[in-house]
């Protein structure tokens, strides 16, 4: 492993308008030492330079390129940059950044020109990427930098159908800009685009990923590690990614993974992993995995060794189907003559449900009748995992097993912010069911996870993509449970010790 150490801060800088509007735009500008580092990331090689900066804001990343490509080595004789900017209140600025790189290549001698779209790139752009007729220009680029704007995009809207039509589905609009960069790369065009870390799992993401990874080839993944509130996007708490990809090239053997902590002067660690390691080539979901040190090197060896899938086991996973908002006029505070348990993360204690929570804040309780029956699952052995954990929770996947020999009920709810294992419905055996919730509390299987999945959301998605140890082992390493909750060094070393 190397460790480089350059330095990087955390600082983000905020443009004038009202909240509302820099969230409506997603404007959260590049603080300049991130975007220095982004225009770093460039092979740059060119004779002439194509560059698309969209959604420039006042122009920070096309700034940061021109600033090293003037004092490289290699100095291009051209520079064109088409920045596109929505908002008019950040033209003015991004006219006068230009107008600095024009003197800061003048200087340098490079040519320079600049064509500056005060437009919605998504409208400008897929025209061009259709080849329309009459689209107003039909340029091609050999290098795009872009921190794109995140905001979910309906599925009615206009702008979802507009992309759709130039053959892109995307539910967010960080992606919608970065297929239609790369629709618009030339062969072996440079991207570097820093986005949220969720399209690197999330199943709404899947098009956009697997589009994106067999257009373009990864050269680098950057992770910041912190979580700091200068790296929220919005209210699902993830990090932020920094991709550099080549259009159209074969895919090299090692991907450069590098991390820092987004702090002040934090240091960057890189190392060089295998591409199979980063995307398997037998992964049908296309999950990226970012293995950031030798932990997660070793995690990552380890799971792939297991060699049984949900199918293979006979399970399944899904996410709890009552989702109380919508059941509110079922939802009951205590138990009832009428009612079923319904279960929340509030009930986990330790590795086992703990049912009814007196002071709990949710319900405890659904009614079971003809309408709710389809929400319901019949008593039996199930274990759960919680969607969403806390930020400040030790592990991303919490465990833990319901047990109807405990609660003496004929049918039981989860709620929505659980996923539950179950087999075709039913229950599993308590061997089978201690083996998998102590397998899935293990540190080995949520170092693994962390490395594909960058958010506090565990998608049922996410557990089906796992490996897993056959029956056989899981139901001994069971057997050698007495509470999947128990202490994690003691967990971990049964764990280590039965399947390792
Ligand atoms: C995350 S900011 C990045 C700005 C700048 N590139 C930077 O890195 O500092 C995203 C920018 O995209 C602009 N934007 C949002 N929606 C847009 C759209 N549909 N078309 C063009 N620009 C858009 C916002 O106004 C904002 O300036």
């Amino acid at each position: 492993m190397t460790v480089a150490t350059k330095q990087l801060e955390d600082r983000r800088t905020f443009v004038t308008p009202s909240r509302d509007r820099q969230h409506e735009l997603g404007q959260f500008l590049t603080p300049h030492p991130v975007a220095d580092f982004m225009a770093s990331l460039f092979e740059a090689r060119w004779q002439e330079v194509d560059l698309l900066d969209a959604g420039a804001g006042s122009g920070a990343l096309s700034a940061a390129l021109v600033r090293r490509l003037c004092t490289s080595h290699h100095r291009p004789k051209k520079i064109s940059i088409t920045a596109c900017e929505l908002d008019g209140a950040l033209i003015d600025s991004l006219h006068a950044t230009l107008h600095d790189c024009q003197q800061e290549c003048e200087l340098s001698g490079i040519r320079f020109s600049t064509t500056v779209l005060k437009e919605d790139f998504i409208a400008a752009a897929v025209p061009m990427v259709r080849g329309d007729l009459f689209a107003s220009h039909q340029p091609r680029f050999n290098a795009a930098i872009v921190n794109p704007p995140y905001r979910k995009i309906r599925s009615d809207s206009s702008t979802r159908l507009l992309l759709r039509s130039a053959g892109i589905e995307a539910s967010n609009l960080y992606t919608g800009f970065v297929a239609l960069i790369t629709k618009l790369l030339t062969d072996r065009g440079e991207l570097v685009a820093i986005t949220p870390r969720s399209f690197c799992n999330g199943p709404y993401f899947k098009p956009f990923r697997t589009d994106f990874l067999e257009t373009m080839s990864l050269r680098r993944l950057h992770v910041f590690e912190s979580r700091s509130a200068a790296f929220r996007r919005d209210d699902v708490l993830q990090e932020n990614i920094i991709v550099h990809a080549v259009k159209a090239m074969p895919k090299p053997s090692q991907v450069i993974i590098s991390s820092s902590n987004g702090g002040a002067g934090s240091s960057v660690t890189e190392r060089e992993v295998a591409y199979r390691n980063v995307v398997s080539p037998a992964d049908a979901e296309q999950f990226i995995h970012l293995v950031e040190g030798d932990a997660q090197d070793s995690a990552r060896t380890v799971m792939d060794r297991l060699s049984a899938s949900l199918p293979d086991l006979e399970l399944s996973v899904s996410t709890g189907r009552v989702v109380d908002f919508r059941a509110r006029e079922y939802l009951r505070r205590q138990p009832d003559r009428d009612t079923a348990p319904l279960i929340y993360p509030c009930h986990f204690d330790g590795g086992f449900v703990h049912w009814p929570k007196e002071k709990a804040r949710k319900p405890n309780a659904i009614v079971s009748n003809e309408e709710t029956r389809e929400l319901l699952v019949p008593a039996g052995v199930y274990v759960l995992v919680k969607r969403f954990t806390a930020k400040e929770e030790r592990k991303r996947i919490v465990a833990c097993i319901y047990d109807s020999a405990k609660i003496h009920a004929p049918l039981v709810g989860f709620e929505n912010h659980l996923n539950y294992f179950h087999v075709n419905g039913r229950g599993l055996t308590m061997p089978l069911a201690k083996g998998l919730a102590g397998f899935l509390n293990s540190t080995v299987v949520d170092v693994y996870f962390r490395q594909f999945n960058g958010h506090t959301q565990v998608n049922a998605t996410d557990l089906r993509s796992l490996n897993y140890p056959t029956r056989v082992e899981l139901e001994k390493l069971g057997r050698r449970i007495a509470d999947p909750g128990m202490l994690q060094e003691e967990l971990d070393a049964l764990v280590d010790e039965e399947l390792f």
